[in-house]
């Protein structure tokens, strides 16, 4: 599966439903509560290629890590921190970010799309929070899915998802509360976001088919993006709603 997502999405920069724009209107967020700057350190877990941490480099001068368990997805931050020149400043580790273990030294820690790596929102919250520096006054940012519309039954069977796949906005509030954490933000996706991140991967898939016809993948592959692109069009583009939460741990 990781491979899979490597093939589609490899280059794409921010792999989310998640505009350049918003992307900086969440820095805008975090350098209002926290005050990005030099002196700033952001870890970001499941990083992807790390677009982030090195445009709030660029634009704030921060300094920020990164883990994501693709050495193709850390290929690409190391190339775009050299790109933009923010190489001094922003490091990138492969591993797996379930396991990491970093030091507590941190203004702001970011899991943007990848809340499986703590079970779900609670667990990936409780991974997150040890790495600020001082609690009462970092800032979390999570990025994670709920139901905009909730499916029914068969919608869900149809998308394979499990009953607790998310929750709905409100189901995220009474976890974020179980969490001991306050929502004080949020930027969320719509339709043009969604659409700028799902539709991409199937030219880029559809290419890639063509060029590795003997892949001993290619099958499952094409299988895999067929699947996603359905199951996108019939019920995701309706259903699902994604953001970003600025959250602050409750003292
Ligand atoms: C939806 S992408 C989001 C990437 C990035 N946060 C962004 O917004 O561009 C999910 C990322 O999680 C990474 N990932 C998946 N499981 C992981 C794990 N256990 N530890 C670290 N990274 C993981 C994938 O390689 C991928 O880069």
């Amino acid at each position: 599966m990781l491979r899979f997502f490597e093939i589609a999405e490899a280059g794409i920069g921010i792999h989310n439903p998640l505009s350049e724009t918003k992307l900086m209107q969440i820095g805008a967020i975090a350098d209002r509560i926290v005050g990005l700057g030099p002196e700033t350190r952001q870890l970001d877990l499941a990083c992807g290629e790390g677009e982030m941490l090195c445009r709030f480099a660029q634009e704030y001068g921060s300094q920020g890590v990164g883990v994501d368990i693709s050495p193709v997805f850390i290929d690409g931050a190391n190339r775009r921190a050299e790109a933009l020149a923010v190489g001094s400043r922003v490091t990138f580790v492969q591993g797996d970010a379930a396991v990491y273990q970093p030091e507590p030294v941190y203004d702001v820690v970011s899991c943007i799309g990848a809340t499986w790596i703590g079970g779900e929102t609670t667990g990936t919250l409780a991974l997150m929070k040890p790495a600020l520096r001082d609690p009462r006054r970092g800032l979390l940012l999570l990025g994670e899915v709920f139901w905009r519309d909730e499916p029914d039954e068969a919608a869900r069977v149809a998308m394979g998802l499990e009953p607790g796949y998310c929750p709905t906005l409100g189901g995220l509030l009474d976890r974020f509360d179980a969490a001991g954490v306050e929502m004080v933000e949020m930027v969320a996706a719509n339709t043009d976001d969604w659409d700028a991140y799902q539709t991409p991967r199937w030219w880029t898939g559809h290419r890639w088919l063509e060029e590795h016809p003997d892949d001993p993948d290619a099958d499952a592959f094409r299988e895999w993006l067929e699947a996603g692109k359905r199951d996108y069009l019939l019920y995701e583009r309706r259903c699902l709603g994604w953001a970003v939460f600025a959250l602050k741990v409750r003292g």
